[in-house]
C-alpha cells in the first residue's frame, strides 16, 4: 500500500475527534457517535482509494455510513484495500467525559483484516517480548508468569489491564491470586492491547473479554508494533451466535493475530477524543484552534509515529 495512506488516515481519525470530542461529557452517545460517522465519512472522500469497509457501524439496515461491505473511494482505483474503522471506540467514556475514548482505523490489502462480526470475543494480548509466550487456552495465571518470565519481571510488578466489568470478576480473582497487579478500565481495550507495547511497563497483558471487531483493529496495531495477540469467538446470546453463524465463525478456533490480520502490510491510525492510557484528548483552543493527539502505525517500516496537530478549525470548513 502506498505509505502515504497513512497520514492521510490519520486525518480521517482527527476529523472523527475533532467533530466528536466537542460532546465531552454531555451524555449524548448516540449523537457524538453519528457525529465521528459523518466526520470520518466525508473526510474518506477526499481519500484516493479503492477500500471495503469490512469492520463498521454494523450493517447496511441499520448503519447508513461506513456499513459493512461499504465501498469507500474509487472502485475502478487498482489495489483495494479493507478498511476496518471505529469512529469512536469509547462511546460510553466520551458521553460520561471519562478516559480511553479514541477514534480508530486500520487498513490492509483486500482480504486481509478478518470480517469480524459484531460480538464478543475472549483476548489476550502482550509485547513483542512475549511473543509465541501466551496463549488463550492456558491458565491465568499460567500466561502471567510466561508474560513475568518473557519481561524479566518479578510476577508482582506484571501489570494486566481489564474491562471494568461483571463478566470479569472471576478473571480479577484469578489475577490477584496469581500475584500481579491490575489495571482496570471503564473502556477503550483497543488502546490497552496497544499500550502493552508502548506504555513502558504501565501495562504489560491485557485479558479479558471485548468486542470482536476492536479485537481484530487492536490486532492491526499490534502486528505493527511486533506484540501478540490471540482471540476466541465468546457470543453471549443465541442473537451473537447467528451473527457467527452466518459469518463462517469456527467457536474452536484460536484466532491468532496471522488470522485477524493477514500479510506484511497494514496501516493503523488513531487519535485520542478524551485523555487516555497513551493518547491525549482533543483540547479546544483560542481563536477556534484544536489540539489532537494521534498514533500512527506502519508494517512494512514498523515506524511509530505520533502526531501532534493544531488545527485552525475556521480555516478548515473551506479547506478538507
Ligand atoms: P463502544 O465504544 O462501542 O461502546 O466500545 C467500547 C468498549 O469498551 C470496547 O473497547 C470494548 O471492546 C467493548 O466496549 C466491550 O463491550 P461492552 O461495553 O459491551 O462490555
Amino acid at each position: 500500500m502506498d505509505r502515504d495512506l497513512g497520514i492521510n488516515l490519520c486525518r480521517v481519525t482527527e476529523a472523527a475527534a475533532l467533530g466528536s470530542g466537542k460532546y465531552l461529557g454531555q451524555g449524548k452517545k448516540n449523537y457524538s457517535d453519528n457525529i465521528a460517522v459523518d466526520q470520518m465519512r466525508a473526510m474518506f472522500s477526499y481519500l484516493d482509494i479503492n477500500g471495503k469497509v469490512v469492520i463498521g457501524e454494523g450493517e447496511i439496515d441499520e448503519a447508513p455510513m461506513l456499513y459493512i461491505g461499504e465501498q469507500i473511494g474509487d472502485p475502478d482505483a487498482p489495489n483495494q484495500v479493507d478498511i476496518a474503522v471505529d469512529p469512536i471506540d469509547g462511546t460510553t467514556s466520551l458521553a460520561n467525559g471519562t478516559s480511553n475514548s479514541i477514534s480508530v482505523i486500520a487498513v490492509a490489502p483486500e482480504g486481509c483484516l478478518l470480517n469480524a462480526p459484531d460480538v464478543y470475543m475472549k483476548k489476550i494480548a502482550a509485547g513483542p517480548l512475549t511473543k509465541g509466550k501466551i496463549d488463550i487456552n492456558k491458565p491465568v495465571k499460567e500466561n502471567i508468569e510466561n508474560v513475568a518470565k518473557a519481561l524479566g519481571k518479578k510476577i508482582g510488578d506484571v501489570t494486566v489491564s481489564v474491562l471494568h466489568r461483571e463478566r470479569h470478576e472471576g478473571l480479577v480473582r484469578e489475577i490477584r491470586d496469581a500475584g500481579a497487579r491490575i489495571s482496570m478500565v471503564e473502556d477503550g481495550d483497543i488502546l490497552t492491547a496497544i499500550a502493552t507495547c508502548l506504555s513502558n511497563g504501565k501495562i504489560d497483558l491485557i485479558m479479558g473479554v471485548g468486542g470482536a471487531p476492536e479485537g481484530v483493529i487492536a490486532a492491526a496495531a499490534l502486528k505493527c508494533l511486533g506484540g501478540d495477540f490471540q482471540g476466541t469467538f465468546a457470543p453471549s446470546d443465541y442473537k451473537q451466535v447467528k451473527r457467527c453463524l452466518n459469518m463462517g465463525v469456527d467457536f474452536d478456533k484460536v484466532y491468532n493475530i496471522d488470522d485477524l490480520v493477514k500479510g506484511d502490510d497494514v496501516i493503523f491510525a488513531a487519535t485520542g477524543i478524551t485523555d487516555g492510557t497513551l493518547l491525549k484528548g482533543v483540547s479546544y483552543m483560542n481563536n477556534n484552534m484544536a489540539q489532537t493527539h494521534s498514533l500512527l502505525l506502519r508494517l512494512p517500516s514498523g515506524t511509530i509515529r505520533y502526531i501532534d496537530s493544531i488545527h485552525k478549525l475556521d480555516q478548515k470548513l473551506d479547506q478538507k
